[in-house]
């Protein structure tokens, strides 16, 4: 098989996270202190892939070409593709044809992540070159999903979102192509949101008598574009991470598995892990619970917090109560006010939610 490409899609609205994507993409939030879209990055790189194109939406892709740069930091070389308005997968597909050319390539939503990564599932594309190879995952609750009726390892049909699911397979975010997904493309009329599918182009293929192949992926799946989701990868990923303490403890204490980097500065505090830390971060007469994911250059002091993500720059002082299963943007603060007891002081973005006791 000829040299395969990879394709990252990183444009998008990301409305179900707002307002943290008001100002920046989703693609960047962090998950155990990681961008997202780097998991991916990584991924194709790990899958040999040399060339990837990443498709950006012109409001975010300046902090994404800033943040993933060349490529060299991950062993491959980036192009950017700017596709002027977010009209669906298979319009990304059409807009990065230029980049693609002839080559088979694979396609990874940006906000996705895949434990297992998908090295051996490119292995298999790359062995059998069908038209189309698409990755499936058993789900409790296939109609709220993409789902495949398979027979054997070949794919008949894909229904978005069932009513009556015909299995319990739904479509992870990472597809792989040959050439045939540009006809299919072109040939599909955009759908009731207004939006080219690429489920729609699958389907094409399918009817075209074109070869769409699928295998299941084995660890988890989850597609971030959700808070809930979001918070569910970062537990996921710290559910594997190895204790390392680099940074300075004073009076503190640090429990199970934890990531303290160099330069973050614990005081008078209780750590109990899977957590991460990171550096330039001083967290202060404080508890941080498990999952809870402190990007660099946070302030906590006072507070209790737990299965949490906090974005760089923000500020937590003196809660009354346990902060849990929040994420808080970068340069956020919530403070307590000094004044009378049980006040708050919040600095809170256009869209933000915020739940008190
Ligand atoms: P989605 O999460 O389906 O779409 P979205 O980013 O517009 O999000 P929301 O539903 O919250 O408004 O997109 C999956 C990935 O593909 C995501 O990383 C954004 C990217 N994408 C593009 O690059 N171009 C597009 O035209 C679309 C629809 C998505």
């Amino acid at each position: 098989m000829e040299q395969l490409k990879g394709l990252i899609l990183s444009g998008g609205k990301g409305t179900r996270l707002r307002p943290i994507t008001h100002t920046s993409a989703k693609q960047l939030v962090p998950v155990a202190n990681k961008p997202v879209l780097f998991y991916g990055i990584e991924s194709l790189a790990a899958a040999g892939i040399k060339e990837v194109g990443i498709i950006i939406a012109p409001e975010t892709g300046g902090e994404i070409r800033e943040a993933a740069g060349d490529g060299s930091q991950f062993g491959v070389a980036i192009t950017y593709i700017e596709q002027d308005e977010p009209r669906g997968l298979a319009h990304a597909v059409l807009t990065a044809e230029p980049f693609l050319g002839d080559s088979p390539f694979v396609m990874y939503l940006g906000d996705n992540l895949l434990r297992d990564g998908i090295s051996d599932l490119v292995d298999a594309f790359r062995e059998s070159e069908p038209d189309a190879l698409i990755l499936l995952t058993q789900v409790p609750d296939p109609s709220e999903f993409g789902v495949a009726e398979l027979d054997g390892e070949r794919v008949v049909r894909l229904v978005e979102k069932p009513k009556d699911p015909p299995s319990d397979l739904a479509l992870v975010g990472v597809y792989m192509f040959g050439p045939a997904v540009f006809d299919a493309a072109r040939a599909i009329d955009p759908s009731w949101r207004d939006e080219l599918e690429i489920t729609d182009a699958i389907q094409w293929l399918i009817d075209s008598g074109k070869r769409v192949e699928s295998r299941l992926v084995r660890g988890w799946w989850k597609d971030t574009g959700h808070l809930e989701d979001m918070l569910e990868a970062n537990r996921l990923v710290l559910e594997d991470i190895e204790r390392r303490i680099d940074g300075e403890l004073v009076d503190s204490r640090v429990e199970g598995r934890v990531v303290v980097e160099q330069g973050a500065r614990l005081e008078r505090s209780l750590i109990r892990g899977p957590a991460v830390i990171g550096s330039g971060s001083t967290i202060a007469d404080s508890y941080i619970g498990p999952y809870t994911s402190i990007a660099p250059k946070v302030t906590v002091s006072g507070s209790e917090i737990e299965h949490s993500i906090l974005l760089s720059g923000s500020r937590v002082t003196d809660l009354a109560a346990r902060m849990e299963a929040s994420l808080l943007g970068r340069n956020a603060t919530l403070a307590r006010g000094d004044g009378l007891p049980k006040t708050l002081r919040l600095i809170v973005g256009d869209n933000s939610e915020i739940a008190i006791p």
